[in-house]
């Protein structure tokens, strides 16, 4: 055995076999939270391979249109959205899609038992500039029951509710990374086995770090606390990182140690994130790796959307960088 593993390196546990083994851990363990997750790594390993031909293929720059927060859609922001929202109808376990790129929610099938939020393809303009980008999405369970059409009570639940959340980084590899309520564990793809490998199993997040992360161009329209706690950084010397990548940007924190910040401005008052298919997410994650998020006071999972694109200001990352910057 020694000398067969000398020879031939195992590369682990593939996803497929990863999410099979776990099953039981579902709260409703029927296979079809299984088989969404597939889903949704099928979907994300079509866009991860039309991301790596962005440079060559006309698939760069502006559709044209806008997006439900009346933001410019990239092409590719359009065909991510396609893509997730293909694979997941496919299947049948998914009642209802929110997604960033419609302006109302996507009714899919009224049998289904789950309803999806998801940002398809999140900080989208550093494609253009070959920069990380990624997908996040957040899964919850209908309230309503099957085989009956979608209520608000299926769409608007808190991040408390979520049974499973994750994103794809697509970034110098591909990454996967989900929790379903048990833990978080991260897969890189393997391009040429077109598979995802368990690369970062039981990921945690450091309790206290030095990165910060926030767009200090807007410096002049934040509030006295943010001055002051940017201040507090800076006395400290910590190390400022900004991709403008959400996913990114998170990723990196969580494994260095870190916090970003996306603080209500002069003009966004309640920020520029989106609860549902941005924020809820990568909390449910943060939390699960021992991190915190809340929206400079509040637990974000707590938080009850009235509508379907809210936003909220969005403090994220290792506890005790959290708490600090909440204290001022
Ligand atoms: O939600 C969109 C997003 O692109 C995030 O991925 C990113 O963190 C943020 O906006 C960047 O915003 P800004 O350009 O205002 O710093």
């Amino acid at each position: 055995m020694m000398e067969q593993s000398r020879i031939a390196q195992s590369i682990g546990i593939a996803l497929d076999r990863f999410i099979k083994n776990n099953q039981e851990q579902f709260q409703y363990a029927s296979g079809e939270l299984s088989q969404l997750l597939r889903d949704l790594a099928l979907a994300s390993k079509v866009v991860n391979r039309e991301i790596g031909k962005a440079g060559l293929i006309d698939i760069m720059g502006s559709q044209g249109s806008q997006n439900s927060g009346g933001e410019e859609q990239q092409k590719l922001d359009v065909l991510a959205n396609i893509r997730f929202t293909r694979a997941l109808s496919k299947g049948g376990e998914v009642c209802a899609l929110i997604s960033e790129e419609t302006e109302s929610y996507v009714d899919l099938n009224n049998e289904g038992k789950y309803v999806i939020a998801i940002d398809p393809l999140d900080g989208s303009s550093n494609i253009d500039v070959n920069v990380s980008i990624g997908t996040i999405f957040s899964v919850y369970r209908r309230k309503s029951p099957e085989g009956t059409p979608i209520q608000d009570i299926d769409i608007l639940q808190k991040g408390s509710e979520q049974v499973a959340a994750g994103y794809i980084l697509y970034g110098s590899s591909t990454m996967l990374v989900y929790t379903t309520g048990h833990g978080v564990n991260g897969f890189t793809y393997e391009p040429t086995l077109g598979e995802y490998f368990l690369s970062h199993p039981d990921l945690s997040m450091p309790e206290d770090g030095k990165i910060f992360s926030i767009n200090e161009g807007s410096y002049n329209s934040f509030n006295s606390s943010i001055k002051e706690y940017l201040m507090y950084c800076k006395e400290k010397s910590f190390v400022a990182r900004y991709i403008g990548s959400l996913v990114a940007d998170f990723h990196r924190n969580m494994l260095k140690g870190g916090i970003y910040i996306y603080p209500a401005t002069a003009k966004d008052k309640n920020g520029k994130l989106r609860l549902m298919y941005e924020c809820n997410a990568l909390a449910f994650i943060a939390e699960q790796a021992g991190g915190k998020a809340t929206n400079g006071r509040d637990r974000i999972l707590e938080i009850q959307p009235i509508t379907l694109h809210q936003r909220t200001p969005f403090y994220v990352g290792s506890k005790k960088m959290v708490e600090k910057a909440e204290s001022f």
